[in-house]
């Protein structure tokens, strides 16, 4: 059985989600879900929020398994996946590391993905197409996860390919703003031609010999199931509040037709969405706050500086992430 592999995608940049896979990879582990938080963006922001700069100086120059990268690089050489190192954060929450160097295996998943539609010789291209669900399903069951939240970068490049074939889930962040809906309406089909052709794929090594000299590879199922969007309350940039609500009454009928494939129907509010998984507030001062002291904003204390009516929005963000982390749970049917 395999551990759920749930991505926070969108092919905008800014959206908010290093800072949701980081809050609610804390928030997951509070509630006594086994964590790993895995980094599969070469930014590697998620991984420099979770560790120190020396620390992950460290990692990147110690090799053997250390980060996302280090694990998948050994298939292009005739090697194996190393037993990922995860970062031991708190009980339950465990992180595997990103790489500035996974961007050099872009090219290489775009030059095996035709491969894997051949006649013959498959076993290579689709080891190296699922290398991140490989190393995530390896790292879970190293540490009996039960849960794994990946964050990616702002693309719809082959790395977000071979990481959306690795999802069973999908959580899309997005942002009242133009450029946001237009990544979704890009995103959408993306998803969808991701989905088609990874299940060739699959039907290709189901009839194929190799799958018969190889039985003990498993791959993916590429369901990469989209559970909702959440949507970033403005707030982010200065500007008028009517044109927040002109985008965000957009994005209920954007999410329809683009992601789900439906007839986008009347403009909502996104509050009355039953594909809005949550509306995120905008935490301020508390988030550069939080940053520094590497922290989730719900932990902060009046002696990191949240006090009086910062020490209020530390309280109520508690409340939001559990009941996000709760509703996220709930979605993808695992129980609490
Ligand atoms: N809920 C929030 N409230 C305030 N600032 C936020 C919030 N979420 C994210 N940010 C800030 O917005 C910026 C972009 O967020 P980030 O998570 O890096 O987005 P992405 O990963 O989509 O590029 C960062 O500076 C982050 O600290
Ligand atoms: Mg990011």
């Amino acid at each position: 059985m395999s551990v759920p592999v749930v991505a926070f995608f969108n092919s905008k940049s800014g959206v908010g989600k290093t800072s949701l896979v980081y809050h609610l990879a804390w928030m997951f582990s509070r509630l006594q879900k086994k964590v790993v938080a895995a980094d599969i963006d070469p930014q590697a922001n998620l991984t420099a929020a979770f560790l120190t700069e020396e620390a992950i100086d460290k990692i990147w120059n110690e090799p053997g398994g250390n980060t996302i990268y280090q694990c998948v690089k050994p298939l292009t050489e005739a090697g194996d996946i190393p037993e990922p190192k995860l970062q031991d954060i708190e009980e339950n929450l465990y992180l595997l590391p990103g790489d500035a160097a996974l961007s050099s295996f872009e090219d290489q998943l775009s030059n095996e993905w035709p491969g894997s539609m051949n006649t013959a010789n498959l076993y290579r291209p689709l080891r190296i197409l699922s290398a991140f669900w490989q190393a995530a399903q390896i790292a879970a069951a190293g540490v009996q996860a039960e849960i794994v939240l990946v964050d990616i970068g702002p693309n719809l490049g082959a790395i977000n390919r071979s990481v959306l074939i690795a999802a069973d889930y999908v959580v899309i962040p997005v942002g009242a703003d133009l450029f946001s809906l237009q990544g979704l309406k890009n995103l959408g089909p993306a998803l969808k031609d991701w989905k088609a052709l990874w299940s060739k794929r699959l039907e290709n090594w189901r009839d194929s010999k190799d799958r018969k000299d190889h039985p003990e590879l498993l791959l993916p199922g590429g369901t990469m199931r989209p559970i909702g969007y959440l949507c970033r309350q403005y707030g982010v940039r200065p500007g008028p509040v009517r044109a927040y609500d002109k985008w965000a009454r957009r994005i209920p009928g954007v999410y329809r037709e683009a992601v789900l494939g439906e007839t986008p129907g009347e403009d909502i509010e996104p509050e009355d969405d039953p594909n809005c998984i949550s509306v995120i507030k905008h935490y301020r001062s508390l988030v550069p706050i939080a940053q520094e002291h590497r922290k989730p904003v719900f932990d902060l204390t009046p002696a990191d500086g949240a006090i009086g009516s910062h020490a209020n929005a530390v309280f109520s963000a508690k409340g939001d992430f559990e009941k996000l982390s709760r509703e996220i749970i709930k979605r993808i049917g695992l129980d609490i």
